[in-house]
């Protein structure tokens, strides 16, 4: 199987013997607490997982700026987004050095991490801008990957960290989340050794499905993991049981069986496009991944990027040799009226865009939540029906 990242094993953070954990719980009742920030607790789940390999905690400044200024940490590790604590208040470490980490997204805030802090340090107006800048291609306040990202604070705690817990994934999610270690396990035990991953933060509709087939067949794949992200994203897109739900029909009727693995991870969406994309590369390998698809527009939002921005960094700025992956670039996929089949655009010159069938997300979303049915060149009807009743009710919902 392809080698995690960085290192010939995975090593993730979290602490498998329970005793251990048990005894870790017992310690953080009297250590300083924080209660982090959501960004910060996926950061951990991540690092938790293994998907984050080979880093052992939250990166301090100098790594983080440098990071975010040329993908490398200080030490020369390939990494494209900083991983970091930040927080508005770090008043509450006390000068202690070790501290516990707390949930802000389970009721109670139950500690998810212990952190050894190796240093406390703020970034400078300037510097945030910078990364800002680097990381998302744009300083607009209407980003929603932007507006996380500086409504946190400006001060960075870093240090190894100790992972106490998968935060809401486990319990939310049991069938679906899976740790990067769990995946290679799976993998293992399935006789996969050629992988193709599919990303996704929606549900699949056919172009998608075809995508993944196309993919599967292109590079001749074992499988193929259909990773969900898990975690927040921006108001409007469609929460995580739903897509779930569909996907799980989706591949229930349409792929001979264990030929897919549905699973997920716990992680905000950051909507970062290219650098997103070389994040998923990467933790995509951590979990034992060959290929990742990359196509239209992977993880942007609005027009912030280019379609094919995510595709020309692997070329641009990714030294060779940084990652062993490799990208199944995609281009736009739709149904073809001419063919009667899902195509690639760049297989078929000849067509106009006429000859496709294409519907922008807002008429889907119209036609779903006003009961109709979608074109079934564009989704499956099973798969429709579930996205349907979901639109439905949060239109009946908007009306009380
Ligand atoms: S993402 O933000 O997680 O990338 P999404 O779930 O919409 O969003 O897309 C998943 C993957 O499918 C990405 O690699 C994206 O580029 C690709 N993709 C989505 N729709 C199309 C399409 N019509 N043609 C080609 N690629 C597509």
């Amino acid at each position: 199987m392809i080698k995690p990242h960085g290192s010939d094993k995975l090593n993730p953070l979290y602490v498998i013997d329970a005793a251990q954990r048990a005894k870790l719980v017992a310690e953080a009742k009297n250590l300083p607490s924080i209660v982090i920030s959501s960004a910060a607790a996926g950061n951990a789940v991540m690092m938790g997982c293994g998907y984050f390999n080979p880093l052992k905690g939250f990166m301090n400044k100098r790594d983080a700026l440098s990071v975010a200024e040329g993908m490398k940490t200080s030490t020369g590790l390939f990494w494209p987004v900083p991983i970091i604590n930040v927080v508005k208040d770090a008043s509450a470490v006390k000068g202690q050095k070790r501290i516990a980490l707390k949930d802000p997204n389970v009721d109670g805030n139950p500690v998810i991490a212990i952190q050894d802090v190796e240093a406390i340090e703020t970034f400078t107006a300037d510097e945030m801008k910078m990364m800002t800048q680097k990381i998302f291609r744009t300083e607009d306040p209407e980003h929603p990957g932007v507006a996380a990202f500086n409504s946190v604070g400006t001060t960075v705690i870093s240090g190894p960290i100790q992972v106490l817990s998968f935060s809401y994934f486990e319990k939310e999610f049991p069938e679906t989340f899976r740790t990067a270690y769990q995946i290679r396990e799976e993998m293992t035990k399935a006789k996969w050794n050629k992988v193709v991953a599919f990303q996704t933060r929606n549900p699949m509709h056919r172009a998608h499905e075809e995508l993944c087939r196309m993919a599967k067949d292109a590079v001749k794949a074992d499988g193929i993991l259909i990773h969900m992200l898990l975690g927040k994203l921006k108001k409007g897109d469609i929460p995580a049981d739903v897509r779930d739900a569909s996907i799980r029909k989706m591949v229930e009727l349409y792929f001979p069986p264990n030929t897919v693995m549905i699973t997920g991870y716990g992680f905000d969406m950051l909507y970062a496009g290219p650098r997103e994309a070389v994040l998923h590369a990467v933790f995509r390998q951590n979990c034992g991944c060959t290929h990742l698809i990359v196509g239209r527009d992977h993880a942007g939002v609005g027009s912030y990027y280019g379609p094919f921005d995510a595709q020309t960094i692997f070329h641009n700025e990714v030294p060779k040799g940084s990652l062993e992956i490799e990208i199944f670039e995609a281009d736009h996929t739709a149904w073809s009226k001419k063919l009667n089949r899902v195509v690639m655009m760049r297989d078929v010159p000849d067509h106009k865009p006429e000859d496709f069938v294409m519907l922008s997300g807002t008429k889907v979303r119209q036609m779903l939540g006003a009961g109709q049915p979608l074109p079934e060149e564009f989704s499956r009807p099973e798969v429709a029906k579930i996205l349907s009743a979901y639109y439905q009710a949060e239109d009946a919902k908007a009306k009380k």
